[in-house]
């Protein structure tokens, strides 16, 4: 017997990338279609096009969505994130080390209470929701069962997530430390419960190299090789004072990189966070080996890090995939608008200037594919998921008097970018289905 496919449809102004803005023209790497119908049947893309001509594919009974305001873009992806980090967002900051062990170690503590990750993860993905985010790679704590709560929120809301137990085995306080063996077990376990269940992927999470031994990295490589789909995911070059530690702990060799190389990280499926500081031989060696990049910039400018430049990327011998991470908890908002804002002018001060179709690929496609997702999701195309989010470039007064002004979709959605917020989400699908509608209280 066959049931009849669950089939609705999203009328709007159709806009996401199909290509790289950064190396193909406009024309090819961007759908534009003002007056767009996205037809969705059990969760997957059936059909996109101009109204008119794909209205003839539904039939009288298939819901239409109609926002005649309203941007419908693929859903935000959140390269890197942690979601245990957001009881403690907006902790003053100082640097990296100061707030790594004033804040951030006391708050992850909390995380060995299964009900208070829960809670968390609750508060985390409601909020992702509200913000237009439909994927993340995530890290959790040096707890399984708070990856455990990750997983199941996730789950429960059907999205396409990534995330993984932290690995640390040393320089972090000892309620908080794993060991080599007791890391690679809980991942393995947490792989085998998470890794491909739905649609759910498992990331292989050290820390970063100061708070794992050498052997803990080689382990994590080792069980990278038996389950070579999962991703890894770390920090790499965010601040100097790490880039300074991490040398005198590995005085082998030759910088903050090769310790990931040298352990067997690198590779397609290894999404870097931060790179600020990464040397030009450096990101040549990130190109060659396929690994992927999150550029963070709110939290990069909250700590101080420094800034990361688009030129010193694009200058590397083969092409980076680059996505965009809030990295909540030291970045400051969980809004990919507000990031692809914030991302735009530290370009502006690395003498580089990004247009608005460059800053969305990053919070869109190029994310989904820097996490290895992209035949899933990133962008509105037949065949992909539909995971989707409904923009309203009038949910400010500032905003909405900007875009009654633009004169071209380059110009709303870089008009969104600087003055959007979480109040410019009009409503986020996922797989199809309504799973945040914005509504604003009557006073
Ligand atoms: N490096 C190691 N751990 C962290 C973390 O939790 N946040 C940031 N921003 N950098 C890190
Ligand atoms: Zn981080």
């Amino acid at each position: 017997m066959t049931s009849t496919p669950r089939r609705i449809a999203l009328r709007g102004h159709v806009v996401s990338c199909r290509l790289d803005p950064r190396l193909f023209s406009w024309d090819e790497a961007v759908i534009d279609i003002a007056d767009g119908l996205v037809v969705v049947e059990n969760g997957i893309i059936a059909a996109v096009g101009p109204y008119d001509s794909v209205r003839s594919s539904i039939d009288s009974a298939t819901h239409v969505e109609h926002y005649p305001e309203c941007l419908l873009a693929p859903g935000f992806v959140d390269s890197h994130v942690h979601y245990a980090q957001a009881p403690m967002v907006a902790s003053h900051g100082t640097t990296l080390l100061d707030w790594l062990t004033k804040y951030t170690f006391p708050n992850e503590e909390r995380f060995s209470d299964v009900s208070y990750a829960r809670s968390v993860a609750k508060f985390f993905f409601d909020e992702l929701l509200r913000n237009g985010t439909t994927s993340v790679l995530a890290f959790c704590t040096v707890f399984p069962q708070s990856t455990d709560a990750f997983f199941e929120e996730a789950s429960r809301r059907n999205m396409r997530v990534i995330g993984g137990k932290v690995l640390m085995d040393r320089n972090a306080p000892s309620s908080l430390t794993d060991t080599v063996q007791s890391g690679y077990d809980d991942s393995k376990a947490l792989i085998e419960r998470w890794h491909g269940n739905g649609r759910l992927r498992y990331a292989i999470t050290p820390r970063f190299a100061p708070t794992s031994s050498e052997g803990q990295l080689r382990s994590a490589s080792s069980l990278w090789q038996e389950f070579p789909t999962c991703l890894v995911h770390s920090h790499v070059s965010e601040n100097l004072e790490e880039i300074e530690w991490v040398r005198s702990l590995f005085p082998n060799r030759a910088g903050y990189l090769d310790v990931y190389d040298d352990a067997g990280l690198l590779g397609r499926g290894t999404v870097l966070a931060h790179g600020v500081h990464l040397t030009r031989d450096e990101l040549d060696r990130i190109a060659a080996t396929s690994t992927s990049l999150a550029h963070c910039p709110t939290s990069n400018t909250f700590l101080g890090s420094g800034l990361f430049s688009f030129n010193k990327v694009n200058a590397a011998r083969e092409h980076i995939d680059v996505g965009l991470g809030t990295d909540i908890g030291a970045g400051t908002s969980f809004s990919l608008l507000t990031t692809m804002g914030e991302a735009y002018k530290v370009a502006a001060l690395t003498a580089s200037s990004m247009n608005a179709y460059e800053l969305f690929y990053l919070a869109t496609l190029g994310g989904a594919r820097a996490l290895g997702v992209s035949s899933f999701v990133g962008s509105l195309e037949v065949g992909k998921e539909a995971d989707v989010v409904v923009l309203d470039p009038r949910s400010s007064p500032l905003l909405a008097y900007r875009s009654d002004r633009v004169t071209s979709t380059e110009e709303q959605l870089f008009a969104l970018a600087m003055l959007g917020d979480d109040r410019s989400v009009a409503a986020t699908y996922v797989a199809g289905e309504r799973a945040y509608e914005r509504r604003f209280d009557d006073d």
